[in-house]
């Protein structure tokens, strides 16, 4: 195999996403476009992925800045010849060339690969049968079938509009031929502009072999232009991305309503009831079940955890057999241990729980360390900030928190303390007592009547 390279061309502007942002860098499944063009263009191997970007190229860069791409800029959109012209100097002299296009995020890897092993001495461009062919390069065949030439849209004639073989805009090809072929490209025809696609009679006049390779899959071709485009392939890679699932033995309990925005991986027998989101990388253990509406971002959830609806959960690790919500909130730092239980309205943040604790009532709980066996009353608040700096609030195993109380950091309750219901606790309080901390003390007044309606 030759060494590969690949240029992707992401210099377009997108005039008809009607946006202040580059195409490119719109979103599919919270990535950018671009960024899933080059997931494909790395699983390929090449020695050198280079983009051509143009229209907002720095945010372009600074977005993707971590891939280890050569950039060249297209000052000026003169046409998809000229943009693989700006890329000519990186590109290797016994090196092959495959052309992916910056805003075809579905972009299929097999495809891809089939289209280079055929590429090493003559150029293949990837087609497709399109029932409404309007707009794309038509792809014309002689007589005999060979491939001929590709037409773009605005010069054909009506015979060659009527073609339903276009140019998906993927090609593949020996960098010697293309070096050659580029210098060649002129603007005369119905643009203006330089057409990558003159390199198919170029090849044909020189009598190097052009081929194409028919795909089936629409959606694998198929560039966005609109947030019509966008919402319809984000629809498709959500779709796709269930099925996986399903096939794996995942339960949905509607694939259609379901969001993975980055990574998620289920053990055996995970349930995933609607309108869940997961974001970043999420992994769940065997047997957890999340119910309906979570959302849930960089997570790992052990086995037989059980997560209940209305759930949002954020850098956070769970142990097994633990019981979440409804309506809780995990915030970053919230690691969880084994038969937890965190109930609704309840929101952790930096907080380490440990075996069989729980908060299950309306708390707010900010740096803290929880032990085993710990139970925190309804209502209970960890005051972690005092405006300028946090402080972590230590409760050792086996302590009970009354409901209703604050426990003003630093401080700690020691092991199998008991704190009682309505206490704002300020120092710590020693194991094994009861700490109360209250305001007034409790009166009762004998015979005291309930006022009665005035009557009128
Ligand atoms: C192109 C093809 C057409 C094919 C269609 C498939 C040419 C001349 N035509 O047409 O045969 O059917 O794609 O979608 O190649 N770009 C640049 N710099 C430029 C111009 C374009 O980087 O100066 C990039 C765009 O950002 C885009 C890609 O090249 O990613 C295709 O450009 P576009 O303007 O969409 O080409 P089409 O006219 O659709
Ligand atoms: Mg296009």
């Amino acid at each position: 195999m030759s060494q590969l390279n690949i240029v992707i061309l992401a210099a377009g502007k997108g005039t008809r996403m009607h946006s202040n942002h580059p195409k490119v860098l719109h979103e599919i499944g919270a990535k950018p476009i671009l960024g899933h063009v080059i997931d494909c263009a790395k699983a390929l191997n090449p020695d050198k992925v280079i983009v051509v970007y143009g229209f907002g190229g720095e945010a372009v860069k600074e977005q993707l800045s971590k891939e280890n791409i050569t950039w060249v800029n297209q000052a000026e959109q003169l046409g998809t010849g000229h943009a693989v012209q700006q890329a000519v100097p990186h590109l290797e002299d016994r090196a092959n060339t495959l052309i992916l296009l910056g805003d075809v995020p579905l972009v299929d890897v097999e495809a891809c690969r089939k289209l280079i092993a055929h590429s090493d001495s003559k150029l293949v461009i990837q087609s497709f049968n399109k029932t409404d062919p309007a707009g794309y390069g038509r792809i014309v065949r002689s007589a005999d079938g060979q491939v001929a030439a590709i037409v773009e849209h605005k010069d054909a004639t009506a015979a060659q509009r009527d073609i339903n073989e276009v140019n998906t805009g993927i090609m593949a090809m020996p960098n010697k031929y293309l070096k050659k072929w580029l210098l060649q490209l002129t603007n005369n025809n119905a643009q203006g502009e330089y057409y990558l696609t003159d390199i198919v009679s170029l090849a044909v006049a020189e009598g190097v072999q052009v081929s194409a390779e028919i795909t089936e899959d629409e959606w694998s071709v198929t560039g966005i232009n609109s947030k019509t485009d966008l919402v319809q392939i984000e629809r498709v890679y959500q779709s796709r991305i269930a099925q996986k699932l399903l096939q794996q033995g995942v339960t949905l309990k509607d694939s259609s309503r379901l969001d993975v925005r980055g990574s998620l991986a289920c053990g055996r027998d995970v349930e995933i009831d609607v309108n869940c989101v997961f974001e970043g990388n999420v992994t769940l253990g065997d047997n957890v079940k999340i119910a309906a509406n979570c959302v849930i971002k960089n997570a790992v959830i052990a086995a037989g955890t059980k997560i209940a609806a209305f759930t949002h959960i954020d850098d956070t690790a769970i142990g097994e057999n633990s019981r979440i919500g409804p309506f809780a909130r995990l915030r970053p730092g919230t690691i969880l241990a084994a038969d937890t239980h965190i109930g609704n309205f309840v929101e952790l943040k930096n907080a380490q729980v440990d075996i069989g604790s729980k908060v299950n009532h309306l708390s707010y709980i900010g740096d803290a360390t929880i032990g085993k066996q710990v139970n925190v009353g309804a209502g209970t608040i960890t005051c972690n900030y005092d405006g300028a700096n946090k402080f972590r609030t230590v409760i050792e195993d086996g302590a009970f928190i009354g409901s209703d109380s604050q426990l003003v950091a630093p401080v700690t309750i020691g092991k199998n303390a008991t704190i009682a219901a309505g206490s704002t606790i300020t120092r710590d309080a020693p194991a094994d007592s009861l700490t109360l901390c209250r305001a007034r003390e409790q009166k009762t007044i004998v015979g005291w009547q309930r006022p009665t309606k005035i009557k009128k």
